[in-house]
């Protein structure tokens, strides 16, 4: 069953004031206490963050395993979040429409996942997500333009995908830029991977606007993280 106010969650939700307005903190739950979820998701909706970042691992297409269907289930009926669906997961078009049903907002594929990429844009579009394509850091932009107007959002990964708390990749900037200055007006940037409120400018600055923040976020002061990567 789909909620019927997908259309309208987080998307224009800033706080004017606290943060430019064009800039979008998705939290990823990979660094979060499980044992405590629903209450640390809402302090960061809370603090301001607008979308949840949402990482599922299947250990094939990442050498790890996260958690799946249930898990954003259960959070879907806590808060009213963006959920930014994160698959790093092998033939993701067997597993879109799940999501949707679950509370996907918008799912991201790799466009390095086994698949047709076309196929599965067409799946979220037609589960009535938001679409998006993920780049490895050492995959390059030019894989990425025939399907850049297809979906609303290309994320350029700022570590190798599977695990939180990596080291920031400056090297991605360079591609962040080539995307932003092949993308249209509108179309969202998202980073992942190593982001603190010390760099979070660097990505901004090369043209990302949708930032993805776990380690950073997920700690013993939430509030204030966000605070501070919103600042
Ligand atoms: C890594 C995930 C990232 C990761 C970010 O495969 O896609 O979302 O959880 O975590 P930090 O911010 O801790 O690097
Ligand atoms: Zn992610």
């Amino acid at each position: 069953m789909k909620s019927s106010n997908k259309k309208n969650r987080g998307r224009n939700k800033t706080r004017k004031g606290l943060i430019d307005i064009s800039i979008i903190l998705a939290p990823s739950i990979l660094a979060a206490d499980f044992g405590r979820l629903a209450e640390q998701v809402l302090e960061t909706e809370n603090a301001g963050a607008q979308w949840l970042h949402l990482d599922v691992m299947d250990g094939h297409f990442v050498p790890n395993i996260s958690f799946g269907i249930p898990v954003i289930s259960s959070l879907r009926k806590h808060t009213n979040m963006f959920f930014d669906v994160h698959l790093m997961i092998e033939h993701p078009e067997k597993y879109i429409k799940a999501f949707a049903d679950a509370g996907a907002d918008g799912i991201t594929v790799h466009i390095e996942a086994e698949g047709d990429t076309e196929e599965q844009i067409r799946l979220i579009k037609s589960a009535g997500c938001m679409p998006a394509i993920a780049l490895n850091p050492d995959t390059p932009a030019e894989k990425v333009m025939p399907y850049i107007n297809d979906v609303d959002m290309i994320l350029c990964m700022t570590v190798f995908p599977g695990y939180g708390g990596q080291a920031y990749m400056p090297e991605v900037e360079e591609k962040i830029r080539a995307v932003r200055k092949a993308a249209r007006p509108g179309l969202k940037i998202e980073v992942d991977g190593g982001i603190y409120a010390e760099n979070i400018h660097r990505p901004i600055g090369a043209g990302a606007d949708v930032i993805v923040a776990g380690t950073a976020v997920f700690n013993d002061d939430i509030t204030g993280s966000v605070k501070k990567l919103l600042r």
